[in-house]
C-alpha cells in the first residue's frame, strides 16, 4: 500500500471467509480494454485573491513569526505536498479579470495597490505576485495554471506575461524577469483565457467571447514549453449548453486544448443555507445539486463529441465544490465556511464522477484551497487544520494517473420525503504497480449500502481499507479539536476467493486497496 494512502500505519489484512455472501448491490467490472487514464489533474486546486485564501492563508510574508518559505506558510506547503496536488489555479476567479500581473513584480515598496472590487472591497497591496506563486508551485511539484486577464486587461499584457514566465532567450520580458531575480523561466503550460466571460469576466455573448479568445491566443507564444502551451477557454456556467456549443463550433481545435465548466453545489443563490447547522432537507438539496455534476458532464460532453469525435479538446471543471452562507460573524465578501461531513460527501461523489468520465474530463479544480468555500485547509493565526475534504482528497489520490476500471451497477436509493437520489458513487482504477483502488461514497444518512464485486480476474490476494466517517453529518474539525474527523483503518469486509462483500456505512467515504 502506498505510504500516503493512510497516514497511521495501515494493517495488512488477509481474509478468507467461506460463508455464502448475500449482496444487495452487485457491481460489475466492465472491460478494462481501452479504458482511459484518470488524469492526475482531476485532483487540482484553486487559489484566488479572495478573503483569507492568499493573504492570511497561504501568504503571511517573510517577516512573519509563522514559519514560512518566501512568505508562504510551511505547514500549508507540507500539507499540500502530502496531498500530491498536481496543479494550482491562480489568481482567480473573478479577481483574475481585474488583475494586472505587472503590479505584482519587482520592488515590494514600489508596487501599486488596487481595490479587490469583487471580494470585500479590500485594498490589495500586490505583495503576493507572479514570482511567489510560481516558486510556490515549483516547491509543491505542482503545475501552475494561470488565469489571464481578458475582461479588463489586454492582448499585449497577456502575451507579455507568457513571455515573462516562459521565454528562455533574450527579450524585453525575459530580461525583466532576470532583473527581478529569476534567471530560468518557469515554463508555465496551463493558461486560462479569462474567467466566467459570461459574467464577472465581462458579461460577453459566447459568439463575442469566441472571437476574443482567438485574438488572445494568437499572440500567446508556445516557445520553450514542451508540446506548446495548453489553452483553456472560459467555459459554461452549469447547464448553459449553448456556451459550449458556440465555443466548440467557432474555435479551431488547434487553438483550443480545454473548455472549462463551473458548477457549485449551491442550493439557492439567494438562500444558500448555513455551513454547519443545516438540516437534512438542506443536505438532501445540496446532494441533489452535487449530483447534477454527472448530468452536466454527460451533456456538455455530448456537445463536445459532436464537434470533436477524437476527444482532442478536454473538459476542464476548473471550479467546483460546496457553497453556503459564510460562517457566522465573518466578512460576507470573504466566503469563509466550515467544512463538515457534508463536504466530504460532495468531494467523494464528485471525484468518483470525474474519474468515471476520465475520457473527457482531464482537469478539475476544487474551490478553494485555503479558508475559502470548500477549503481543504483552514487557518487561524498560527494554527492550521485539515478539513474532511482534505482527507477525502488524500484518500482518493491513489487514482491519480491510474487506469480507470469502468464499473456498472444500479445504486440503491437515498430517499427523503417524496424524492430520491442514487446513494452510492463508486470508481476504481489500476495503478502502475498493478494495485487496485476502489473508492465508494454513500450519501444516505441512515442506511449502509451493501455491495458485492467479483474481483476474481484481478487475482488479488490482499485487501485493505481506509474509511472517513463520523457520528453526525454536521461534524467537523475545529482548531480546538483538529482530528475529530480523520481516516481510520477499515477491515469490515469479506473477501473470499476473489469475491468482495462490503457495507459502506451511512454518509461515509471508503477506499479499498487490493494487491496481487
Ligand atoms: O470561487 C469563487 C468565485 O466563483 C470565482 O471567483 C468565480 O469564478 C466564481 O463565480
Amino acid at each position: 500500500m502506498d505510504k500516503h494512502f493512510l497516514k497511521s500505519g495501515a494493517i495488512l489484512i488477509l481474509v478468507g471467509f467461506s460463508q455464502l455472501i448475500s449482496a444487495q448491490t452487485k457491481i460489475e467490472i466492465v472491460s478494462i480494454e481501452n479504458a482511459p487514464i484518470i488524469s492526475k489533474h482531476i485532483y487540482g486546486h484553486f487559489a484566488e485573491h479572495l478573503g483569507r485564501c492568499i493573504y492570511e492563508g497561504f501568504y503571511v510574508g517573510e517577516n512573519s513569526v509563522i514559519p514560512n518559505s518566501e512568505g508562504v506558510r510551511i505547514d500549508i506547503i507540507e500539507a499540500l505536498k502530502e496531498l500530491q496536488i498536481p496543479n494550482l489555479r491562480w489568481p482567480g476567479g473573478c479577481f483574475a479579470d481585474t488583475y494586472h500581473w505587472m503590479d505584482g513584480i519587482g520592488d515590494l515598496e514600489k508596487r501599486p495597490t488596487i481595490v479587490n472590487t469583487w471580494w470585500g472591497g479590500v485594498t490589495e497591496d500586490n505583495s503576493f505576485g507572479t514570482h511567489n506563486f510560481l516558486n510556490l508551485c515549483e516547491e509543491l511539484g505542482a503545475e501552475p495554471y494561470l488565469s489571464g486577464n481578458v475582461g479588463s486587461g489586454g492582448v499585449q499584457e497577456l502575451a507579455d506575461w507568457v513571455q515573462y514566465t516562459n521565454f528562455k532567450g533574450k527579450s524585453p520580458m525575459s530580461d525583466l524577469r532576470r532583473e527581478n531575480g529569476k534567471e530560468e523561466p518557469w515554463g508555465v503550460k496551463y493558461w486560462g483565457i479569462g474567467n466566467e466571460a459570461w459574467g464577472c469576466g465581462g458579461n460577453m455573448r459566447p459568439e463575442y467571447y469566441a472571437d476574443i479568445y482567438k485574438k488572445y491566443v494568437t499572440f500567446m507564444s508556445d516557445a520553450d514549453v514542451e508540446g506548446g502551451i495548453y489553452k483553456i477557454a472560459s467555459g459554461a456556467s452549469n447547464d448553459d449548453y449553448n456556451w459550449t456549443e458556440v465555443l466548440m463550433k467557432n474555435i479551431p481545435k488547434n487553438m483550443l486544448q480545454g473548455v472549462a465548466l463551473h458548477h457549485y453545489s449551491v442550493i439557492d443563490w439567494g438562500a444558500k443555507g448555513p455551513d454547519v447547522n443545516f438540516d437534512e432537507e438542506t443536505y438532501f438539496k445540496t446532494m441533489k445539486e452535487s449530483w447534477l455534476m454527472e448530468e452536466l458532464i454527460v451533456k456538455h460532453t455530448a456537445i463536445m463529441d459532436k464537434y470533436d469525435e477524437e476527444k482532442k479538446v478536454d473538459l476542464i471543471v476548473d471550479e467546483w465544490g460546496g457553497w453556503y452562507e459564510v460562517s457566522e460573524g465573518t466578512n460576507p465578501g470573504f466566503l469563509y465556511q466550515q467544512n463538515t461531513m457534508r463536504d466530504a460527501m460532495i468531494a467523494g461523489m464528485n471525484l468518483n464522477i470525474f474519474n468515471n468520465h476520465a475520457d473527457r474530463v482531464k482537469m478539475a479544480n476544487l474551490a478553494q484551497t485555503v479558508n475559502v468555500l470548500q477549503a481543504v485547509i483552514l487557518t487561524e493565526d498560527e494554527k492550521m487544520i485539515l478539513t474532511p475534504t482534505y482527507h477525502v482528497m488524500n484518500m482518493y489520490k491513489v487514482h491519480q494517473d491510474a487506469t480507470l476500471i469502468p464499473l456498472s451497477f444500479d445504486s440503491p436509493s437515498y430517499n427523503f420525503k417524496e424524492e430520491s437520489l442514487p446513494a452510492l458513487t463508486v470508481s476504481a482504477s489500476k495503478d502502475k504497480n498493478e494495485e487496485i483502488h476502489i473508492s465508494f461514497t454513500n450519501i444516505d444518512t441512515k442506511n449502509g449500502s451493501t455491495v458485492s464485486i467479483d474481483l476474481t480476474d484481478l487475482k488479488l490476494k490482499n485487501i485493505m481499507g481506509a474509511i472517513l466517517s463520523s457520528e453526525s453529518l454536521q461534524d467537523h474539525n475545529t482548531f480546538d479539536n483538529p482530528n475529530k474527523i480523520e481516516p481510520k483503518n477499515f477491515k469490515d469486509f469479506k473477501f473470499n476467493k476473489g469475491m468482495l462483500e462490503v457495507t459502506i456505512p451511512p454518509f461515509s467515504v471508503l477506499v479499498l486497496e487490493g494487491k496481487k
